[in-house]
C-alpha cells in the first residue's frame, strides 16, 4: 500500500514538473492568445513592467493604432491604382482616418466595417482609387484618443 502510494507521488510529481517545463518554454504570444491579452515585445523581454503595461491598458481599454500607407499595385504613372491606409490593433473603435493628396482630403475614399481582431483591437481600411503622376503627395491623417494630435503618414514610395 505505502509504496503504491508512494508510486503514486512520484507519477505526480513528474506530471507537475513536466508541465512546469512545458509552459515555461511556450512562447509568450501563445500563452497571450488563449488568455486574450496582447504582450508586445517589449512587454515579452521586461516581464515586470510588461504586466503592469498589458494592466494599464486593459484599464483604461485604450491601445494606440499601427498605421500602414500602400499602393495596392505596384505604382506606375498614369496607370490606375489603389491608395490604401490601414490602421490595426487600436482600441477604443472610434477613430478618423482621411486620406490626403497634396494635403487636401480625397474624394470617393472607401473603408470597410471596423474589425474585430482576437486580441480585442480593432482594424480598418480606407482606400480610394488614384491615378499616380509621379508628383501627387499621398498621406493619411489618423485621430485616435491615444494621439496626442493627429498623426501624417506619408506615403513613401517612389513612383
Ligand atoms: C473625428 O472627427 C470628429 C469631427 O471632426 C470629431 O468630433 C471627433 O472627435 C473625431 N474623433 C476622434 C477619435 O478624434
Amino acid at each position: 500500500m505505502a509504496r503504491d502510494l508512494s508510486l503514486l507521488f512520484f507519477a505526480f510529481a513528474f506530471c507537475i514538473s513536466s508541465l512546469e517545463a512545458t509552459q515555461k518554454n511556450r512562447p509568450a504570444a501563445v500563452w497571450s492568445e488563449e488568455v486574450g491579452i496582447t504582450v508586445d515585445e517589449e512587454a515579452t523581454a521586461r516581464p515586470v513592467a510588461g504586466i503592469e503595461h498589458t494592466l494599464r491598458k486593459l484599464e483604461a481599454g485604450e491601445e494606440a493604432p499601427s498605421v500602414q500607407v500602400y499602393f495596392r499595385h505596384p505604382a506606375e504613372k498614369g496607370k490606375e491604382n489603389t491608395f490604401h491606409c490601414y490602421a490595426e490593433s487600436f482600441h477604443p473603435p472610434k477613430i478618423n482616418i482621411t486620406l490626403l493628396k497634396n494635403g487636401i482630403p480625397m474624394e470617393n475614399v472607401q473603408q470597410s466595417d471596423l474589425s474585430f481582431k482576437k486580441d480585442w483591437t480593432f482594424e480598418r481600411l480606407v482606400y480610394a482609387k488614384v491615378i499616380p503622376d509621379g508628383k501627387a503627395e499621398f498621406a493619411c491623417k489618423v485621430e485616435h484618443i491615444t494621439l496626442p494630435q493627429p498623426m501624417i503618414y506619408k506615403l513613401d514610395q517612389e513612383y
